[in-house]
């Protein structure tokens, strides 16, 4: 709410009018399936309360002119001559999408933006699939094309792939564009065929219908007790805690390497693929490959390429058994998986560094926490932590303080909302006055 009149006041005192559309599109944490979604894979992911908000009005040429509220910075281009820009690397999201856009056929009109977010840059929350999202979909909102869901998250794909030149899978913009509410995503990353998934530690907040709802507030960073945001996230104030809470730990350590280590990763997974064809000659990707076909024929395959197998086989093998798990809302069963999967990416697959090892080690060491394990890429951001309720509190004292004594960096810990996909904050409405050109 705060963030959105924010973003209409600053809209309104660049441009000198308001701004046609809000649109919001989460980022998101990923509670298992890791590097599994470039193998066919399985992932199941949540959108989170942390977003990108775009305002935007079309304008009457064919320029773009955006501005980065959090950068203080001011990029534009023509939809004419679509260019990579050095200077304003983040404005080569928009750029990118915009220009698969109109290769798709749809007409797009200049536009007039102001872009702002809560979701820290570099922490493996996936900021830069959700500034594709919000800018596809703004595009949508202003110009009226068909585009579904599906299609929209695999062109934002491919503008990363193509134009930022980033060879990530499709599980970022899939779920900031599809995320549903209080659910985890279950998506075949080969087909593309999703379900939701009920997490039984829904929250209790009071909600509002969709239309009426406006954008979620800014996380807050638990500080020693419970705010009052928190104690409603938790359900605390019905005196009825939910079983457990999704909590975010941010080493506060940004990703390093992790474009050459993603990429080798994904080489090396392709390499897995084409020396276990010998021996099943139908299989087109990890996917394909049971945990005991991998066991019969692991022995053929050089060292670092069986870890990786190794880590992709048992990581799908997981997420399956965690969606049954939440289906029978063991959350025992549920955060063992976690852990598993967080030592699967440590020993084999090679992506966690020391900082996310010692968060999820103290976040292990807690009472009530049922799982925690990196999340994301690696090699830095984020860990995701699935903790009781009543444990919340304990749990943060703890990891914080572990993590600071160990590493001398201070962490930042949010107790995570789940919210909807992208989608408009505030309803477009028809402009009467003539867009400036700003
Ligand atoms: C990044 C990529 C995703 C996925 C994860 C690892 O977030 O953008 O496509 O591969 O890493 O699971």
């Amino acid at each position: 709410m705060e963030q959105q009149k924010t973003i209409r006041e600053r809209f309104l005192g660049i441009f000198g009018h308001e701004p046609a559309t809000i649109v919001r599109a989460p980022g998101r944490v990923n509670l298992i399936g890791e590097h599994t979604d470039y193998n066919d894979g399985y992932v199941l992911p949540v959108a989170i309360d942390r977003s990108i908000l775009m305002a935007a009005a079309p304008r009457p040429d064919r320029q773009v002119v955006l501005h980065a509220l959090d950068f203080d910075q001011r990029a534009g281009f023509s939809l004419d001559d679509i260019q990579h820009d050095a200077q304003h690397p983040w404005s080569n999201y928009q750029r990118g999408v915009a220009f698969f856009l109109q290769e798709r056929g749809f007409e797009l009109p200049g536009m007039n933006a102001v872009i702002s977010g809560d979701i820290p840059v570099g922490s493996g929350l996936s900021s830069s699939a959700a500034v594709e999202v919000a800018a596809a979909y703004t595009w949508q909102v202003l110009s009226g094309f068909s585009l579904s869901r599906v299609e929209l998250a695999l062109l934002c794909q491919r503008a990363e792939n193509e134009f930022v030149g980033m060879k990530c899978g499709i599980m970022d913009q899939f779920i900031s564009a599809l995320g549903q509410r209080d659910h985890a995503l279950l998506i075949d990353c080969r087909t593309l065929e999703h379900e939701s998934v009920n997490l039984p530690w829904r929250s209790s907040r009071t909600r509002s219908a969709p239309a009426e709802r406006e954008t979620s507030p800014a996380l807050s960073v638990v500080e020693g007790f419970a705010t009052p945001e928190i104690s409603g996230k938790l359900g605390l104030d019905e005196g009825s805690p939910p079983s457990a809470a999704i909590v975010v730990c941010d080493t506060m350590k940004r990703r390093g390497l992790v474009d050459s280590e993603y990429n080798a990763r994904r080489r090396e997974c392709e390499e897995g693929v084409r020396l276990l064809r010998k021996h099943l000659p139908g299989i087109k990707a990890l996917r394909d490959v049971s945990p005991a076909q991998f066991e019969r024929y692991q022995e053929d395959l050089p060292e670092v390429v069986r870890r990786r197998c190794r880590h992709i086989v048992y990581e799908n093998e997981r997420v399956l058994q965690s969606v049954g798990a939440l289906e029978e809302g063991d959350l025992a069963t549920f955060g063992r998986l976690m852990n598993g999967s967080h030592v699967s990416l440590r020993d084999d697959y090679q992506v966690s560094c020391r900082e996310l090892d010692v968060m999820a080690e103290a976040a292990w060491q807690v009472e009530g926490v049922y799982g925690s394990r990196l999340t994301g890429a690696g090699f830095g951001g984020c860990t995701v932590s699935l903790v009781a309720g009543e444990a919340v509190e304990r749990f943060r004292a703890h990891v914080a303080a572990e993590y600071q004594e160990a590493t001398g960096l201070k962490p930042q810990i949010y107790v995570c909302g789940v919210e909807d996909g992208v989608g408009a904050a505030k309803p477009l409405r028809r402009l009467r006055i003539k867009p400036s050109q700003g």
